[in-house]
């Protein structure tokens, strides 16, 4: 029914779009990747130079430790970006639909339901451009079900004899460990409806992956499965966080210490060691829309303690980074009005330059609110984002959202800089570069205001050399 897959477009030139289907044409020479964007700017950068000494891809719209080498292996060979959406999606035999899916900010289940409205209107292109059959397949994480609105609104306004199957294959990648993950992942989701041409799309997707993925990490479920799965295995993870952060808080005060607790329960191989490292919250894009869209289906569904139960799991990441704030303003004798808090890492995690959602963003919101001067060091996030993520908006009697500023946050380009006079040094994201192998404490050290605190938001550092050199050091989940 649907022939082997030979031409890919996949809609959406995103932090997922861009890197897997960069990984596809990499794996798999035979077939012409075509990504697309409605953004200009995005394609653009896609599309840019590499850099004249260093031969990197510097300019390219999302940052991930091994993509610009393979950006520059297969762009105009069998990789493409561009602008023109139609064409690519009328050439392709399979579209992945890789948009953004974020959470409504008005109308019914503002707050909590995704909105689908890219979703939608990709759907309603391919439906309208589409001049022959094709697999469609959502890459782009959606509620329970979506598949089947994109069915009524392909089928209703597709071309006589054009024929459409929808694939669910959600996708698993962390950022910063995007290209690992997309080469060696530990299952490739595909999810189907049990007729004979779905099947056969399913058996089509799968044989793409099978160029470098061992057919028994495919796991092939109905469509519903497929779409659930990925929301569950986000709440599952964040909640993992949401509780190693609970148990830190009980550490602070009795003097157990969170890495000898996570330890010791990850050593049971029913629990397992990873994703039990404590820190001042979760970020990221996905984990909490995910989540309060898993809330809000389990609501709709007339399932309240369901919805309750999950809700918890970020009412437990907001009071976790509120309380990482309080904490420093407390020990900093209860007032930082007017004193130099440095920042090290302002991005969601490591090796990425993504700040979406990033706990510091509420960290050093609410330092600014305690008229604080905060100075800034991370080393991808340009200095612009941290500002956009920062300034103060009004609205105006108009409505009218109006940028108030960001007088009093400095972005610094070292960390060494940003420490400078400091009265504490505040570690928001893990970089390697700030462990106290990679950064000279001591000189930090007599850089700074005494006594000199640091609070370590990731539980990452040395708390022992660091004391020795001088600090007062306060670590999430390690009492005084
Ligand atoms: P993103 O915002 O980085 O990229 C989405 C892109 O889609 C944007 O560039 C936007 O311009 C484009 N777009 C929107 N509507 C379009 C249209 N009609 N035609 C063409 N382009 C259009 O988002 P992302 O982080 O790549 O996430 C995409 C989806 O993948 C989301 O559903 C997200 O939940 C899911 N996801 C994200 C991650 C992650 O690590 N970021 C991981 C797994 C799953
Ligand atoms: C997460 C999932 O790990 C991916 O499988 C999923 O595909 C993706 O969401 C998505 O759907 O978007 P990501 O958000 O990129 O990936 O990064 P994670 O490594 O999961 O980290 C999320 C946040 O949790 C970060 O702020 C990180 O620092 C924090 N974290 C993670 C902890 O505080 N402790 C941990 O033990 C692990």
């Amino acid at each position: 029914i649907h022939p082997p897959v030979r031409s890919i477009c996949c809609i959406g030139a995103g932090y997922v779009g861009g890197p897997t289907c960069s990984i596809i044409a990499a794996r798999c020479p035979h077939i012409d990747v075509t990504i697309v964007d409605i953004n200009p700017a995005r394609i653009a950068a896609w599309n840019s130079d590499p850099d004249p000494l260093t031969g990197d891809l510097t300019g390219l719209p999302v940052f991930e430790p091994g993509l610009s080498d393979i950006v520059k292996e297969c762009r105009g060979r069998n990789l493409f970006f561009s602008t023109d959406v139609d064409e690519a999606i009328r050439k392709a035999d399979l579209v992945f639909v890789s948009v953004n899916t974020p959470t409504k900010k008005s109308g019914v289940g503002a707050g909590y339901a995704a909105d689908l409205h890219y979703v939608e209107s990709s759907t309603r292109r391919i439906a309208q451009v589409a001049t022959s059959s094709k697999i469609i397949v959502e890459k782009s994480t959606v509620p329970c079900r979506t598949a089947s609105s994109m069915r009524v609104i392909l089928e209703s306004n597709s071309r006589p004899g054009i024929h459409f199957d929808i694939l669910s294959n959600p996708e698993f990648l962390a950022e910063g460990t995007a290209m690992r993950d997309l080469q060696a992942p530990d299952r490739v989701l595909i999810g189907s409806l049990d007729t004979e041409s779905g099947q056969c799309a399913a058996d089509r997707l799968s044989e793409v992956y099978e160029n470098w993925v061992p057919a028994e990490r495919i796991y092939m479920t109905g469509l519903w499965s497929s779409e659930l799965s990925k929301l569950a295995a986000n709440a599952l993870l964040a909640q993992r966080i949401s509780s190693i952060n609970s148990l830190a808080a009980i550490c602070e005060s009795t003097g157990a210490s969170i890495h000898e607790v996570a330890h010791a329960c990850g050593l049971d191989r029913r629990i397992g060691p990873q994703f039990l490292q404590a820190s001042v919250g979760f970020g990221g894009s996905c984990f909490q829309k995910d989540i309060l869209n898993l809330v809000y289906l389990s609501e709709s569904l007339g399932l309240t303690p369901v919805a309750n139960y999950w809700k918890q799991v970020i009412e437990m990441n907001e009071w976790s980074k509120n309380r990482f704030a309080h904490k420093v303003v407390q020990t900093l004798f209860n007032t930082i009005t007017g004193k130099k808090v440095a920042v090290l890492g302002f991005s969601f995690k490591d090796n990425t330059g993504d700040t979406r959602e990033s706990p510091a963003i509420t960290v050093c919101r609410f330092f600014r609110r305690e008229l604080a001067r905060v100075s800034i060091y991370d080393p991808k996030v340009p200095e612009a984002q941290i500002h956009a993520d920062l300034v103060d908006r009004e609205h105006d009697a108009t409505g009218v959202v109006a940028p108030q500023g960001t007088n009093n946050v400095t972005v610094c380009s070292s960390a060494l800089e940003a420490c400078k006079d400091a009265e504490a040094v505040v570690v928001l994201s893990p970089w390697r570069e700030f462990r106290c192998e990679n950064l000279d404490w001591g000189h930090i050290y007599e850089n700074m205001s005494k006594p000199a605190f640091v609070f370590d938001g990731r539980a990452m550092l040395d708390a022992e050399k660091l004391k020795k050199i001088g600090f007062k050091v306060h670590a999430v989940g390690t009492g005084p």
